[in-house]
C-alpha cells in the first residue's frame, strides 16, 4: 500500500488504482475524512456504478460516526439498511484491494417528504422566510417587497404563517378586504403584484407543495443522529414521487440547506465532516430552478462548507450541475460515458476538461471505456491539493445492492423514535383561521347593525315611553347602542374589539 494515495489522518477505502486495464497492485484509493466537506460529483452514463459507489461512500461516512443524508429519487437506496451478500465478482474487487469482504447492514431512517411511507419532514412558512419564498417563486423585486411586508404584517399582527392555505388566505385578504388598512400602516400595494404571487403560490401548491408546508417542522439536528454502536445514521429521504415535480424538490432541497446553514455554528478546520449530503439524479435540482434560485443555491454551497457539511451531487453527465456549482466541487467520481452520437463525443471532451490533466491516462479515450464500478478519481488529498487523476476499480458497497421490501421497510418505521415525534397531525391556529374569524366578525357585525336598525324604527314610533320602563328592554337598547357604536367605529378604522388588537 504504498503510492500518494494514503493520507494521514482518517480515511476510507474506495478502491484500487488500474492501468492498461490491470490493478495495479498496492496502489489502493483512500478518501481523506478532512476533505469530505469540500463537496462531489459522481457522474456517468445510466448503469454504469453511479449509485453503489455512492452507497460505498456513504457506508465509509457512517462506519466513520459521519451521518448522512440521501435522496433517494429512483427509490434503490433502502438496501443500505441490509447487509449484502458475498458473490465472486465482489469478493474480487476486495481482493485485488488487499482487503475482506464483510457484509454490513447500516443504521438507518427512513424519511418522507410526502405521503409515502417514513418520518414526514417539513417546514412552516415563517420558517422558510420571505427571500426564500420569493426565489422558489421566481419573483422580481416589487413582488418579493410585497412578500416581506406580509411575513412582517402577519409577525407584527402575532398571525403565524404555517402553511400555504396561510399564505393564500393573507394575499387574498391583502387584495380585498384588508387592502385600505394595510396600505395605511405599510405603504400602497399593487393588486397586480398581490395576482401574480398568488398564482405563483397556487401554482407550487399545485406540484403538491402543501404536503411540505405546516407542522410539525423538522429539526435538522434529527438528521445528525449517530447509531448506538457509534455509526452515523443513514437518512434516506425516499423521494421517487419528485420526478416530475422538480421545483418542489429544489424547493425542498433549498430550505433544507438554508436551515443547516442557520443552524450549525461556523467551524473550524475539522477531521471530519459533521454531516454529507448525496443529491441522486441531482439534475432535477437544476432542471428548473430560476438564475435567482441558482444564485441561492450557488451561494449556499459555498458557504455550507464552513459549517462541516458536504454536498454530493450525482448526476449522468457532469454538465448537468452549473459550471460555478461544478467548480467547487473537490471529489470528482467519473464513471464510463457513452459515445454513441457527436453531442456525445462532445460531452466527453467537455467532461475531460472538467479533469486534471494527467500523463498517464488518454482520458478521452478512457472515458469511453471505463467498466462497470470503474472511475476515473480526482480527489483533494489533506491538504486540500487535487492528486493526480487516477482510474480506479472502485469496492462494493457492504450493504445489499438491492432495495428493501415492504415488510423490511416497515420494520424500520415501527422502531423509529422519529416517526413518533413527526407523523403527527397538529393544527394550530394560524393566519387562515384568524382572518376567516375577522371576516366573519365583520360580516356578522354588519347583519347586526342591519337587523338593529330594522328593528329600532318601529319601536320608536310606536311606544317609546313604556319600552324604557321596562329593565330588560333598557339592556336590549344598551346592547344595540353599543353594537351600532362599535360598527360605526369599526368602519371609521377606530375603537371597538379590533383596536384592541390592533390589526387594523
Ligand atoms: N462497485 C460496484 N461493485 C459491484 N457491482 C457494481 C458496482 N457498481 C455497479 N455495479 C453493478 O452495476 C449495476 C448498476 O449500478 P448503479 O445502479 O450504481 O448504476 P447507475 O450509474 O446509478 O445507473 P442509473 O443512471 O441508471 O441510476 C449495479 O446493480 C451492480 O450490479
Ligand atoms: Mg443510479
Amino acid at each position: 500500500m504504498s503510492s500518494g494515495y494514503k493520507f494521514e489522518g482518517e480515511h476510507f477505502l474506495l478502491g484500487t488504482a488500474m492501468q492498461g486495464g490491470e490493478v495495479v497492485k498496492g496502489s489502493n484509493i483512500y478518501l481523506p475524512l478532512k476533505t469530505m466537506n469540500r463537496h462531489g460529483l459522481i457522474a456517468g452514463a445510466t448503469g454504469t456504478g453511479k449509485t453503489k459507489t455512492l452507497q460505498l461512500i456513504a457506508e465509509g461516512l457512517s462506519d466513520a460516526s459521519v451521518p448522512v443524508v440521501l435522496m433517494d429519487i429512483k427509490g434503490d437506496l433502502s438496501g443500505i439498511a441490509a447487509a449484502g451478500t458475498a458473490n465472486d465478482k465482489v469478493i474480487d474487487r476486495y481482493t485485488k484491494a488487499g482487503a475482506t469482504y464483510t457484509p454490513a447492514a447500516y443504521p438507518v431512517e427512513l424519511l418522507s417528504l410526502s405521503d409515502e411511507k417514513g418520518v414526514r419532514l417539513r417546514s412552516t412558512v415563517i420558517e422558510f422566510g420571505p427571500v426564500l419564498m420569493s426565489r422558489i417563486l421566481g419573483l422580481n423585486d416589487t413582488q418579493e417587497g410585497v412578500v416581506s411586508m406580509i411575513f412582517k404584517y402577519c409577525d407584527d399582527n402575532k398571525m403565524a404563517l404555517l402553511d400555504l392555505k396561510d399564505f393564500i388566505k393573507i394575499l387574498q385578504f391583502i387584495s380585498n378586504e384588508g387592502k385600505k388598512e394595510i396600505e395605511a400602516s405599510y405603504g400602497k400595494i399593487s393588486t397586480t403584484s398581490t395576482g401574480t404571487i398568488l398564482r405563483k403560490v397556487i401554482e407550487l401548491q399545485q406540484q403538491g407543495a402543501d404536503i411540505f408546508f405546516g407542522e410539525p417542522s423538522f429539526d435538522v439536528e434529527d438528521l445528525m443522529r449517530i447509531s448506538d454502536d457509534g455509526r452515523g445514521m443513514v437518512n434516506i429521504l425516499r423521494v421517487t414521487d419528485m420526478q416530475n415535480r422538480p421545483k418542489l424538490f429544489s424547493t425542498f432541497m433549498l430550505s433544507l440547506l438554508a436551515e443547516l446553514y442557520a443552524t450549525l455554528p461556523e467551524e473550524g478546520d475539522m477531521d471530519k465532516p459533521k454531516l454529507v449530503l448525496f443529491i441522486d439524479e441531482a439534475h432535477l435540482v437544476f432542471q428548473e430552478a430560476t438564475d435567482a434560485l441558482l444564485q441561492q443555491i450557488e451561494t449556499v454551497i459555498k458557504l455550507i462548507r464552513s459549517k462541516g457539511v458536504g454536498i454530493f451531487f450525482i448526476t449522468q453527465n457532469p454538465q448537468d450541475i452549473p459550471a460555478s456549482i461544478l467548480s467547487q466541487l473537490g471529489l470528482k467520481v467519473q464513471h464510463a460515458l457513452r459515445a454513441f452520437t457527436a453531442a456525445d463525443r462532445k460531452t466527453i471532451k467537455l467532461a475531460a476538461e472538467n479533469y486534471p490533466e494527467s500523463s498517464f491516462y488518454d482520458v478521452d479515450e478512457l472515458l469511453t471505456q471505463l467498466g462497470i464500478g470503474e472511475a476515473l478519481v480526482s480527489l483533494l488529498n489533506e491538504k486540500g491539493i487535487p492528486t493526480p487523476l487516477v482510474h480506479a476499480l472502485l469496492l462494493s458497497p457492504r450493504s445489499r445492492m438491492d432495495v428493501l421490501t415492504q415488510g423490511e421497510m416497515d420494520t424500520i418505521l415501527s422502531h423509529s423514535t422519529m416517526v413518533k415525534k413527526y407523523n403527527i397531525t397538529v393544527d394550530s391556529e394560524s393566519a387562515y383561521e384568524i382572518l376567516n374569524r375577522k371576516l366573519q366578525d365583520a360580516a356578522e357585525q354588519d347583519k347586526k347593525l342591519e337587523e338593529v336598525k330594522q328593528a329600532s324604527k318601529p319601536k320608536k314610533a310606536v311606544k317609546e315611553e313604556s319600552i324604557f320602563d321596562n329593565t330588560a328592554v333598557k339592556q336590549a337598547s344598551r346592547t344595540a347602542a353599543s353594537i351600532i357604536t362599535r360598527s360605526l367605529l369599526g368602519a371609521l378604522g377606530l375603537g371597538g374589539r379590533r383596536k384592541r388588537n390592533s390589526i387594523f
